[in-house]
């Protein structure tokens, strides 16, 4: 049985003060049914870890470094995420890879490196608009998928979630059918690089709402959403977990 997720990326948003969301959110929600996850920028980890107090909500990391130490200026290693509070970090998303260049061997590296630290490695993956009319997306986000899950991944410390980059803050939103296939498929290829693939929750993200959440949650092997603009309150971010509960 694989537990239901409800991820917020934050992205490069957020001071102090957007940490009231956090207080609304948990206050909303003081026992959730399904887990909790909020990923702020760098700077705000270790004030939402205690902004948190003892609620379950748990923290991320937006990116970290595939080295534990060294001179990589500007960079954050895994466990220094972790120092700070979280227990999970984001590796692969389509902002670093088309904004830094991440290939799928640097998310590999960057999951082994979370792997290491004792997080969970959220692995991004998703096809572009191109790919998608070429009729590429699901040879594209399984070789993304092949390329990026590292040797030592399992159920407890990966979480897979597919982020189609032409639905990422567009307001465009696949089919069900379209979410329900590349789910499938997603799957049924993760059988193929571990024996856990069964509990490996996959995630949809991609202008998911209030709106919208309980449709794209009613598809198969839809395990819960990572969400971008619609995690930035409370107010947004709420429904979504209530659709998931
Ligand atoms: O990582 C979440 C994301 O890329 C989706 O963003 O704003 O479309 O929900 P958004």
């Amino acid at each position: 049985m694989r537990r239901k997720l409800a991820a917020g990326n934050w992205k490069m948003n957020g001071t102090t003060d957007t940490l009231r969301e956090v207080k609304a959110l948990t206050d909303a929600h003081p026992d959730p049914l399904v887990d909790m996850l909020l990923c702020p920028p760098a700077t705000l980890l270790a004030q939402m870890a205690w902004a948190r107090g003892t609620h379950a909500l748990q923290i991320g990391g937006q990116d970290c470094h595939a080295a534990a130490t060294g001179a990589h200026t500007g960079d954050i290693a895994a466990d220094m995420l972790k120092d700070a509070g979280a227990s999970h970090v984001i590796v692969g998303h389509s902002e670093r890879r088309s904004e830094h260049g991440e290939t799928d061997a640097d998310v590999a590296a960057k999951a082994a490196a979370a792997h290491t630290a004792g997080l969970i490695a959220v692995i991004c993956l998703g096809e572009t608009l191109a790919q998608r009319e070429a009729g590429e997306a699901l040879a594209v986000v399984t070789a993304q998928l092949a390329g990026s899950v590292p040797a030592g991944a399992t159920a407890a410390n990966t979480v897979i979630a597919y982020e189609p980059v032409w639905a990422i803050g567009t307001g465009h939103v696949p089919t069900l059918d379209q979410i329900g296939e590349v789910h499938g498929t997603l799957r049924a290829a993760l059988r193929d690089i571990m024996r856990e693939a069964g509990g490996v929750r996959i995630l949809y993200g991609g202008s998911v709402k209030g709106s919208n959440a309980a449709e794209i949650f009613s598809v198969p092997d839809v395990d819960g959403a990572l969400v971008g603009g619609a995690s930035l309150t409370a107010a947004d971010f709420s429904p979504i977990v209530t659709a998931l509960e």
